[in-house]
């Protein structure tokens, strides 16, 4: 006997929620989620993202609240992005031991020492220019751009950092900071590498909220074109060789044929960046009852799991929790 219909109905595994739940392929978890946050100087200061609705500028007092309430949902994860007191071309504060994140990453870990702090290594929010490297001749100059890269991991890891996240885009950044690293005898730090970082406009709203934006022309001289996906794989390929412990596919909504292609070919954990503007067009459309924001939200992050990523960036991550806590 042929199995198809009448004898096979698939509708039979659709007929409930608790069969539904039962066969359900894919699910996600707390342990999924990687929470960012904006770090600012100050006290007091909880300042709004507008087009970003949800999440703040956040003091480090008030980061300690948010930290505290993020692990008391059960989130063990959460990657720092600072906004400093001065930009200069060098991008300083990035690697001063009193600079914002090394502050916060001291914070968070005094406070609740299992949370994993991870932290972005980028020039961008740094510069005055708002490049993620050196300009040498009107370019972004690859090279001397490592030197700095390194110095920020290592200055990060000597704060208390446990992973470090490059995402500059510069060819050789995780062998430099590997090396770096391992020279100032953090073997054990684990790099999670933006490896197929593109030059996206759903990274609009994070400008804002960063206050990065270049002050000249743009990122498509080092960040990847949207339209190649082998090139994707050649990045994700050398940042292993270079050392990667944790490769990731950024964004991830219109890239989730990238996070697939990744999944197949790599054994690495892979982390996929549900990005600023990938949540500001759920808040938009949610806003004005144009969709259903937790349906649409909880579909999206659901997706990127199904492609093939391991861990979720994503600004959701607190609410999601939440809904997830009053499901069990
Ligand atoms: C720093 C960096 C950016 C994002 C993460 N790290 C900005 C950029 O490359 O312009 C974007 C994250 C988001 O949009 O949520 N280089």
């Amino acid at each position: 006997m042929t199995a198809r219909f009448p004898n096979v109905r698939l509708r039979r595994l659709r007929d409930n929620a608790g069969i539904r739940r039962m066969v359900q392929e894919t699910r996600l978890s707390v342990d999924d989620f990687i929470y960012p946050l904006f770090v600012t100087h100050g006290r007091d200061v909880r300042s709004e993202i507008p087009p970003m609705p949800g999440i703040d500028q956040l003091s480090l007092d008030q980061l300690i609240q948010e930290v505290g309430e993020a692990s008391d949902l059960g989130i063990k994860s959460v990657l720092l992005f600072g906004i400093p007191a001065a930009k200069d071309p060098e991008g300083t504060e990035a690697y001063s031991p009193g600079g914002i994140i090394q502050e916060a990453i001291r914070v968070i870990k005094q406070a609740l020492p299992d949370m994993l702090v991870i932290t972005d290594v980028c020039l961008c929010e740094f510069t005055d220019h708002g490049h993620c490297g050196i300009i040498q001749d009107g370019r972004i100059d690859n090279d001397s751009t490592l030197e700095l890269l390194a110095k920020i991991a290592v200055c990060q890891a000597e704060a208390g950092a446990d992973i470090v996240a490059p995402s500059a885009m510069m060819d050789g950044q995780v062998r430099a900071i590997r090396t770096a690293l391992d020279d100032a005898g953090y073997v054990d730090k684990p790099i999670m590498a933006y490896s197929a970082k593109y030059a996206s406009g759903f990274y609009g709203p994070f400008r804002v909220a960063a206050d990065s934006a270049p002050q000249f022309g743009d990122r498509t001289g080092y960040q990847m074109d949207p339209p190649d996906i082998r090139q994707a794989m050649r990045e994700i390929e050398l940042d292993i060789e270079e050392g990667a412990d944790i490769v990731m596919v950024k964004p991830a909504l219109a890239y989730l044929d990238v996070i697939s292609a990744a999944r197949e070919r790599f054994d690495h954990p892979l982390a996929a960046y549900n990005v600023s503007g990938e949540y500001s067009m759920v808040k938009a459309a949610a806003e004005n009852e144009w969709i259903d924001g937790r349906r649409v939200t909880m579909e999206i992050l659901t997706a990127i799991k199904r492609a093939g990523a391991d861990m979720l960036i994503t600004y959701h991550a607190k609410e999601v929790a939440r809904w997830m806590a009053e499901r069990e």
